[in-house]
């Protein structure tokens, strides 16, 4: 069977899953979204993102039109229809259709879409091996610009910091706020290790709120370590024992090198190992079942 859509309350196929070239999703990146995964058939905290998204949605102004529990039995449901067990959901509302302006007041109607597919991550290869990174040189968008914490359908400032590693052949971009503060990767967190403390920077500086980070933050305890927030610089990374990112696709995956110089030893480094073994662990034992 093909792949089940949900779009406005109605299951379509992968081949009739359209949306109007009025929508304002489309026209101005007008609109929000978020991703949750499934691991073996339990939806990992699936009502953190769903709050989220609800969340986000209200930062822009933006009425979803249904109530977060019918969103969340939606969610369950895309899982079911499409016979997955290990998935990736995204969820995505728009502003909807309107005219050719930007005004939102003739967007009457939200778009919702639910899209579940199969998890594709980082091959276990890289988790190895570690990532190589660049600090790019295009800034985060400032809070009071477009707030970190919105995860909306504008990720133009992510995208042009993404060319940026792929055009000097790296796996990734680390993003500096306009005042040189560290904030995170295109789509993830960052952690750096000093020590048995873990170190991320603070969201109010341009992050987002990533659903990862803080179960990061919360596990960290339970293998003898610290976590705490802290402004960071790009010396604070060259002169870090390990660093990770973090991120619902992603997981914790180790950054090994920036800027072509070594972190640490220039290898996956223990502490890394250690709160990537125990997150995955705790992705076994927690979630909703579908
Ligand atoms: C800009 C950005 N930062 C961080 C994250 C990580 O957030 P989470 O752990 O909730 O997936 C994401 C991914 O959603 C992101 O797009």
């Amino acid at each position: 069977m093909s792949q089940q859509i949900y779009i406005d309350g109605a299951w379509v196929s992968r081949e009739d899953a359209k949306v109007s070239i009025f929508d304002h999703g489309l026209l101005y990146g007008d609109g929000v979204f978020d991703s949750v995964r499934s691991y073996d058939g339990r939806l990992f905290k699936l009502d953190e993102h769903v709050n989220r998204l609800y969340l986000s949605a209200k930062g822009i102004g933006l009425d979803i039109g249904i109530p977060k529990a019918k969103f969340t039995e939606q969610v369950i449901e895309s899982i079911r229809r499409n016979n997955l067990r290990d998935a990736y959901v995204r969820l995505v509302v728009t502003r909807g259709p309107g005219d050719l302006g930007i005004d939102p007041r003739k967007c009457t109607k939200s778009t919702i879409i639910i899209l579940a597919d199969k998890i594709t991550i980082y091959p276990e290869e890289t988790y190895k091996r570690g990532l190589r990174v660049i600090i790019a040189s295009t800034r985060r968008t400032p809070p009071d610009s477009l707030n970190g914490k919105i995860k909306s359908l504008n990720y133009l400032n992510n995208i042009i910091a993404k060319l940026e590693h792929i055009h000097t052949g790296m796996d990734e971009s680390l993003m500096l706020n306009h005042e040189g503060y560290l904030v995170e990767g295109t789509v993830e967190n960052i952690f750096l290790v000093k020590g048995k403390k873990l170190l991320t920077p603070p969201c109010h500086i341009g992050a987002l709120e990533g659903i990862t980070r803080q179960t990061t933050i919360d596990l960290a305890p339970s293998v003898g370590l610290s976590a705490e927030e802290a402004l960071l610089t790009a010396n604070d990374l060259y002169t870090a024992d390990e660093c990770f990112l973090t991120g619902t696709g992603a997981e914790l995956v180790p950054v090994v090198q920036v800027d072509g110089r070594a972190i640490g030893d220039g290898k996956p480094g223990p502490v890394t190992q250690k709160m990537l073994a125990a997150y995955r662990e705790y992705t076994k034992q927690v979630g909703i079942p579908i």
